[in-house]
């Protein structure tokens, strides 16, 4: 069912309350000791081996990779301004980072090996301390050997609270997980298959919701859920439907914008995207409403459905209340006196039309390397001519320096055929215009998808100083060279 976290009586100082006592270091259930017990919120997470139920029946158990020994990780829950120290406790037999993907924090708690940050061994630990300047969704992941570290499951949801939450009776997180599964329901090996990393990447078979092959999402007519939507997935691309509802997109990579329906209703939810919605359940009670995923041509299915209970509902009219969040202290780009900088992304396999990695490629894999379009070598995509492949590591050259505080305009041109989810670290950045056309609503975000020979105009202020990786959120083409770095200093 879903995940209550806040209900609608919800208020900050009950909450602090609820948590006075609940130690210093919190592990499986990760309670943030706020308040009266420490200007810090303290948490510990432990990524290593663990299991899942990912197969049908509910009893058997995949063996997957974990923090916590659960898929996802805990709901890691910050205050917005407040210091937060997690250590990180690896007790994999390779070496990891964490990353905290959207947190605008210093360099050194960026979490990417080599580039940042020794890579944790086994057995030891990393003290991460960073206060959250934004509130909003955001998530966590390893930044070593991401193939197989995130795509067995090492991933969880970071949530930074407002100081005032609009008002909702439930705040609901999605993690929502993309899995290849052999028949036998254990995670398919082949990680890293060149032809899928030069077209789709590794789509997998199996859609999980919060670790779970996603049941129906109990409800409540005449209720409001502001709902978090974080994709977790390796490579899989997500257009979310929701049957008789009307979802209000108010923030979209844990930045808050206008609020506003999505175009068709269709809700774009490519690796590593998130979207904070506010969704009234205006359906009649006793009636379920599927949330359709039909993103890959031809292979839409049903995510899960709102079960509404037989009960009369909590409120005749949706909820009078804003739904505007709070803007985050992001710096305004002058795009005036902004630097402009173009970053063509190309590479990869000629178009082969909205393929999907899974079943259809699997039958091709033994195919590796040397194949018509694709690159010699490890890589096969590249940003303006130039290939870093990998996770992260110290010999990454900046593409450019930008001088700190200075604005700057990215123009990212798509020559590819394929779909790209482009993920600055360490900044949150407006997103100006795609293919011309300015992008309405306001939107802030840390990644931004490219269809198929899309151009997209971002900007940003160099506010933070530091080494930056910039790449594609597919991983296996970040891993296959669509990756590079800004320096700002
Ligand atoms: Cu979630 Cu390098 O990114
Ligand atoms: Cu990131
Ligand atoms: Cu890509």
């Amino acid at each position: 069912g879903l995940e209550v976290t806040v209900f609608s009586n919800y208020s900050p100082s009950r909450r602090e309350l609820l948590q006075v006592g609940a130690g210093l270091v919190a592990s499986a259930m990760v309670r943030p000791t706020l308040g009266l017990a420490a200007a810090v919120s303290d948490y510990k997470i432990t990524p290593g081996p663990g299991r899942a139920r990912l197969k049908g029946g509910g009893g058997s158990n995949t063996d997957v990779w974990a923090y916590d020994g659960d898929v996802p990780g805990p709901v890691i829950r910050l205050r917005q301004g407040k210091p937060a120290r997690i250590v990180v406790e690896n007790r994999l037999q390779e070496d990891t980072t964490v990353h905290w993907h959207g947190i605008r924090l210093p360099n050194a708690m960026d979490g990417v090996p080599g580039l940042t940050q020794p890579p944790i061994k086994p057995g030891e630990r990393f003290v991460y301390e960073f206060t959250p300047p934004d509130a909003g969704t955001f998530w966590y992941h390893p930044h070593a050997n991401s193939l197989q570290q995130l795509g067995r499951g090492l991933a969880g949801a970071l949530v930074v609270e407002e100081a005032e939450p609009v008002p909702a009776d439930r705040d609901v997180v999605w993690v929502l997980g993309d899995w290849r599964l052999d028949s036998d329901g254990n995670i398919a090996p082949g990680f890293g298959n060149r032809m899928e990393a030069a077209m789709s990447g590794r789509v997998g078979n199996t859609v999980t919701l919060n670790g779970t092959l996603p049941g129906d999402q109990n409800v409540r007519a005449g209720e409001r859920i502001r709902l978090r939507l974080v994709n977790t997935s390796l490579a899989r691309i997500m257009a979310l439907r929701f049957e008789g509802h009307r979802p209000v997109i108010v923030a979209v990579d844990g930045q808050p914008c206008d609020p506003h329906e999505p175009e068709g209703g269709r809700l774009l939810l490519a690796p590593a995207m998130r979207l904070d919605l506010i969704v009234d359940m205006q359906g009649e009670p006793g009636r379920r409403y599927a949330v359709i995923d039909d993103y890959y041509d031809g292979l839409a299915y049903d995510l899960t459905s709102f079960a509404y209970a037989g009960q009369a509902p909590l409120r005749k009219n949706p909820l009078d209340a804003p739904m505007r969040l709070p803007r985050n202290p992001l710096p305004e780009p002058d795009l005036q006196s902004a630097k402009r900088h173009e970053l063509a992304l190309q590479g990869g396999m000629p178009s082969m039309g909205n393929m999907t990695g899974g079943g259809k490629m699997q039958g091709m894999g033994g195919m590796s390397g040397g194949t018509g379009g694709m690159a010699h070598g490890r890589a096969i995509w590249s940003i303006n001519g130039t290939s870093m492949t990998g996770d992260g590591h110290a010999d990454m050259l900046p593409l450019v320096t930008l001088m700190r505080d200075s604005s700057h305009v990215v123009t990212m041109r798509n020559e590819t055929a394929w779909w790209h989810p482009m993920h600055l670290h360490g900044f949150s950045f407006r997103v100006l215009s795609r293919n011309g056309v300015p992008v309405p609503h306001n939107q802030w975000a840390d990644t931004v998808l490219l269809a198929p020979k899309d151009t997209v105009e971002v900007a940003f202020v160099a506010d933070n100083p530091g080494d930056w990786m910039l790449h594609c959120h597919v991983t296996d083409h970040q891993t296959a060279g669509l990756m590079t770095v800004l320096r700002v200093t």
